[in-house]
């Protein structure tokens, strides 16, 4: 027997917050969950949500008849892949992907999500159960690229808050989920910036910086020069994209910059007029983000 999108879904949700399963109906989730196709105009809010553009690449993993994928290919102009572990509805995504003259961007592959090779992803879709959700929470943020972003329709990382979310009535989705309204959520992939870091002001001052993170926050941070504490303020990571303040006394210096891997390069505003600097940073400790 199959069971209905909304069916599994409450089953994974009471799953995740470990309420007792059946364990004919755990058999039943371990196969993935069903194919209910996001609707057309939830698709369309999808794209739009996840700024989608000709030089994306989008993943769907769990791609259904493929409509994220393609819609982003007849639409945008994106290239893409999607995933699915029904060979047929693989078989009839690429057929698709023919028909619509868009084979040279996209193509979908027959795989377990969990196997997937994600590193081409500047955006990736997910309309899959919370239970799977849940699952592939780790490798979705440790494997993406920073600043990659993430968009799911109705399904959410628990722990790991959305940047932006959005609802919208879809009352065609009643008969088959049994509410009739669609959440999008979205997430920037953060650079993991957690450990201590030797910032250089090139000519100038250096920084000894540590930061604590949890998901894509900076949960808290300390900075020293030349023995002098110093409290960093509005520290924002989005992506790769980080910036900070360091006040020494009076004297307030702003950073911006980029994060790549294990170092980290930007322009800094200094005090007193006095212009400003190009800076360096290298980890000299890896933390480990928290992710609970
Ligand atoms: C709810 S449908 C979503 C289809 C499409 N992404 C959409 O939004 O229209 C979920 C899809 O995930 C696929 N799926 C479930 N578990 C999977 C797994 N472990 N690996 C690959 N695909 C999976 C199912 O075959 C199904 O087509």
């Amino acid at each position: 027997m199959k069971l209905s999108f909304s069916k599994a879904a409450a089953l994974s949700a009471a799953l995740f917050i470990a309420t007792p399963v059946p364990a004919q109906d755990i058999d039943k989730l371990k196969t993935g969950g069903p194919y209910v196709p996001t609707p057309q105009v939830v698709v369309d809010q999808m794209l739009k949500l996840g700024a989608v553009t000709e030089k994306d690449y989008v993943i769907d993993l769990g791609s259904g008849d493929g409509v994220i994928v393609l819609t982003a290919a007849r639409t945008y102009k994106a290239g893409g892949m999607g995933i699915d572990i029904d060979p047929d509805l693989v078989r009839q995504s690429n057929a698709s992907a023919q028909k619509f003259g868009v084979a040279d961007r996209v193509r979908f592959v027959q795989l377990d999500v969990f196997k997937a090779d994600m590193s081409k992803a500047s955006v990736l879709t997910l309309y899959l159960l919370p239970g799977m959700m849940m699952n592939l929470r780790t490798k979705i943020f440790t494997e993406l690229k920073p600043g990659v972003r993430v968009v799911s329709h109705d399904y959410h990382f628990g722990e790991w808050s959305p940047d932006d979310t959005i609802s919208f009535d879809v009352p065609e989705k009643e008969m088959v989920t049994g509410v009739p309204r669609a959440t999008l959520y979205k997430w920037i992939v953060p650079a993991k910036v957690a450990g201590k870091w030797e910032i250089k002001v090139v000519g100038g001052e250096t920084y000894e910086v540590s930061l604590r993170q949890r998901f894509q926050n900076i949960t808290e941070s300390s900075a020293a020069a030349n023995g002098r504490f110093i409290r960093p303020q509005a520290v924002a990571l989005k992506g790769g994209d980080i910036s900070f303040t360091l006040p020494d006394g009076k004297n307030i210096s702003r950073f911006s910059g980029r994060v790549n891997g294990e170092t980290m390069e930007g322009m800094v505003e200094l005090p007193g007029g006095k212009g400003t600097a190009k800076w360096t940073a290298a980890r000299t400790a890896a933390a480990a983000v928290v992710m609970e």
